[in-house]
């Protein structure tokens, strides 16, 4: 394609170089937004008289019919067109003649780009919010399900005090209306426009950079002409608030991962949402969960090149900024496959509460409860905790559980104790008794879970 800057040149770009400049291979998926952006743009210089309404209306019959026919697949992309911008511009000069080479007028394609791509992502941030929505609901009803599905709670891996399956995954559910909100917050800033900020001083014409921003639904437009053209704070900061997203969705990857296998077995995938081995016939895998957990390292990745890429760049644009695109379009890819495969892997997934309760059974996680037994009838707690200890020292030898240790025992240990003893440390009622704030007691984990019902409804809270 012929250079639109070639006035300044007197030998052809060399193709290696041709190649290497182009970014139409990766921005060209922003046509919509460049050309809506080419729209506002025409229509502000229309009305302020800086082309004629002719020109204006021309332009925007122009780009319409370009909108359409890229749209229907009519228009291909030319692959040698240096990006997005020049593409459109170009197509709509030979559709159109001279009213498209006006179309440039008092702008660079420095704000044109940087309106796009914050277009581009603003509608971006709805897909992955939507798509976070769903998975939010997925994990608040199958959470639903298991309110009275005693399970152990671990620190450090280790079995410590009895919770609920469904108090565990609403865990994963405030941090999912935590991305949520990070999320909205991230699109709520980058929402001001910076197409009038030229290619870095503004301009002489007398555009109305209001008029642009209004007309393409930003709040405003940005302050200062040399930041609204070198500014990728808003890239940083949603790739920043993927990087969080995935890295909630790999610890829930790594615990379907261990909940899936012999050892754990307190999940099941359904066969459609696991593999098998093309060697070991007994195998069925977590493919899902695995490769999320995986592609979180990606979008890390994609975190760390735009810092890398932007970190001590002088004010303004510079030609490194063109490699912000495929790092938070590749961090957007991941999230939004990742969202959506993970949602209904977890849907259909059977949980094992038998072999959850068994788990619960075992690794001593009532030993709190038996040693605020003591504490309630007046011992004081760290002579309670050291009984205790003693107690579980004892079953640990002789393969016993507090559960199984007959009455006379714990009496050896502490003469408070009494039959109700079994009571207190009664799996259930272990998990049920603890009632405090946001504790795994039925009812609290109910009200827990509408909450969380509400946040991620279709039109849920922000
Ligand atoms: N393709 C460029 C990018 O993605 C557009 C802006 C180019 N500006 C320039 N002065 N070369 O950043």
């Amino acid at each position: 394609m012929a250079k639109m800057w070639a006035g300044r040149f007197s030998k052809e770009t060399d193709p290696g170089v041709n190649d290497f400049n182009s970014s139409i291979s990766f921005d060209a998926r922003m046509y919509r937004q460049d050309i809506r952006g080419s729209m506002a743009h025409a229509a502000m210089l229309g009305a302020k008289g800086i082309i004629s309404a002719e020109d204006a209306a021309a332009i925007r019959a122009g780009l319409e019919g370009i909108l359409s026919d890229l749209d229907s697949g009519k228009l291909q992309f030319d692959p040698t067109a240096e990006d997005i911008h020049m593409f459109v511009e170009a197509e709509l000069t030979s559709r159109i003649g001279d009213p498209g080479k006006r179309l440039h007028t008092a702008r660079s394609r420095n704000d044109q780009v940087a309106v796009d791509l914050r277009l581009y992502l603003r509608e971006e941030i709805d897909e992955i919010c939507g798509l976070l929505r769903v998975l939010g609901r997925v994990v608040a009803e199958v959470a639903s399900e298991h309110t009275a599905a005693v399970m152990p709670g671990y620190t450090h891996l280790q079995r410590a005090q009895p919770v609920t399956f469904a108090h565990h995954l609403a865990a994963y559910g405030w941090m999912f209306a935590r991305d949520l909100g990070r999320l909205k917050d991230t699109q709520k800033r980058m929402n001001e426009c910076p197409l009038g900020c030229g290619a870095l001083a503004g301009t002489t014409y007398p555009i109305d950079r209001q008029m642009t921003a209004e007309l393409l639904g930003f709040n405003g437009p940005t302050e200062n002409s040399l930041d609204g053209v070198s500014d990728r704070d808003f890239c940083i900061e949603l790739t920043s608030a993927l990087s969080i997203l995935m890295m909630h969705l790999s610890r829930l990857s790594e615990e379907v991962i261990l909940w899936c296998s012999w050892e754990f077995k307190f999940l099941e995938l359904d066969d459609a949402f696991a593999t098998g081995s093309s060697i070991m016939p007994q195998k069925k895998n977590p493919d899902v969960a695995e490769l999320v957990r995986g592609k979180t390292g990606r979008v890390y990745g994609d975190l760390m090149t735009l810092l890398s890429m932007m970190k001590s760049l002088p004010l303004a644009y510079n030609k490194d900024m063109q490699e912000d695109k495929e790092a938070v379009f590749d961090a957007i890819d991941i999230v939004k496959l990742c969202l959506s495969t993970f949602a209904p892997m977890l849907r259909t997934t059977r949980v094992l509460e038998d072999n959850m309760r068994a788990a619960a059974a075992k690794g001593f996680i009532n030993a709190t409860d038996c040693a605020d037994y003591l504490t309630k009838k007046g011992v004081p707690f760290r002579d309670a905790y050291k009984i205790t200890g003693e107690l579980v020292g004892y079953c640990v030898g002789k393969g016993l559980t507090l559960d199984n240790l007959p009455l006379h025992i714990y009496k050896r240990f502490s003469e408070v104790f009494e039959k109700d003893i079994f009571d207190a440390i009664d799996l259930k009622a272990c998990a049920m008794n603890r009632r405090s704030y946001g504790g795994p007691a039925e009812e609290l984990v109910k009200g827990q879970l509408e909450k969380l019902k509400k946040i991620f409804a279709e039109e849920g809270l922000d």
